[in-house]
């Protein structure tokens, strides 16, 4: 008996990335899983896996940037499976990051479509599930920061931005319902080699940034969702409101630390 069974997670974008990773983890674990993601392609294809290896997963095709949509998978959740226990608000607008400068460059209406995928989406879904939580007595959710979203950077400002925002949701959150059982914490990983990191990330930019870490390498998604599953478990019942990086160090170094190193 794992103490996942009889557990309901869904996990936002869950179907690439962290989020899939996420996704094996709770599942192997024994949770029942749902992915909501608009890549249904990807998304059945992680559904078909998991379930071959006898996982209970679900694939729900939800855009989460739409309340309707979050609205609709809130109750196909809890009334296919009875309850939601954990929510890990993972998905993001990652795309718009390839038009997203310095102040003075950044369109605004990238800002708002940011803000939109990363900070609005997750706070629908914080606003829909949390009801469901305090109903069946409690609950975790999980909230995917950023470094981006606790430190300056030359450019990425929307998306900084919106990852600070999403640290302060993760506040609200915990201080709100802390009382009716609802836990919160977010995780600001720093950069972490998911398959479209990995496809994508200029060589110039993945040297500098083992440079600046204090780990001889990068992040993989199996780093991340290790404490995904901790923060959802009972184990973590005493956690919440929290900002946890999984970053290799790289938030916890003086700036010109490892220009210094012999
Ligand atoms: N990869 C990194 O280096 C890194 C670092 C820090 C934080 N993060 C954060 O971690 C989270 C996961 O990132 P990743 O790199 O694993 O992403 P990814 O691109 O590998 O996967 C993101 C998933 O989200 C889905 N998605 C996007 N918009 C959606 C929407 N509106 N509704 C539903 N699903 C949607 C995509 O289809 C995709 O399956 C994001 O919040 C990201 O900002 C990533």
């Amino acid at each position: 008996m794992s103490e996942f069974d009889g557990k309901v997670a869904i996990i936002t974008g869950g179907a690439n990335g962290m989020g899939e990773a996420a996704v094996r983890e709770l599942a192997g674990l024994g949770a029942t899983v749902v992915i909501a993601d608009i890549d249904t392609e990807r998304a059945e294809k992680v559904e078909a896996e998991v379930q071959a290896h006898g996982g209970k997963v679900k694939a729900i095709h939800t855009d989460v940037r739409e309340e309707s949509q979050v609205i609709a998978l809130v109750e196909q959740v809890v009334s296919e499976f009875g309850s939601i226990d954990i929510l890990d608000n993972n998905a993001a607008s990652l795309e718009l990051t390839a038009n997203d400068p310095d102040v003075i460059s950044l369109d605004p209406q990238v800002l708002q479509q940011t803000l939109q995928g990363n900070l609005i989406a997750p706070f629908l879904c914080c606003k829909h599930v949390i009801p469901v939580m305090v109903e069946n007595g409690g609950g975790s959710i999980i909230n995917m920061a950023s470094v981006a979203g606790l430190t300056g950077d030359v450019a990425l400002t929307a998306y900084a931005l919106s990852k600070a925002g999403v640290i302060q949701l993760t506040r609200a959150v915990a201080v709100q319902y802390g009382k009716q059982n609802v836990r919160c914490n977010a995780i600001a990983p720093a950069t972490i080699l998911t398959a479209n990191v990995d496809a994508y990330m200029p060589e110039d930019y993945r040297n500098a940034y083992i440079h600046n870490s204090s780990t001889s390498y990068l992040g993989l998604p199996e780093d991340v969702s290790g404490l995904v599953a901790f923060l959802a478990s009972d184990r973590a019942r005493y956690m919440t409101g929290h900002v946890i990086p999984v970053d290799g160090g790289i938030t916890s170094a003086l700036a010109v630390a490892h220009d210094r190193r012999a």
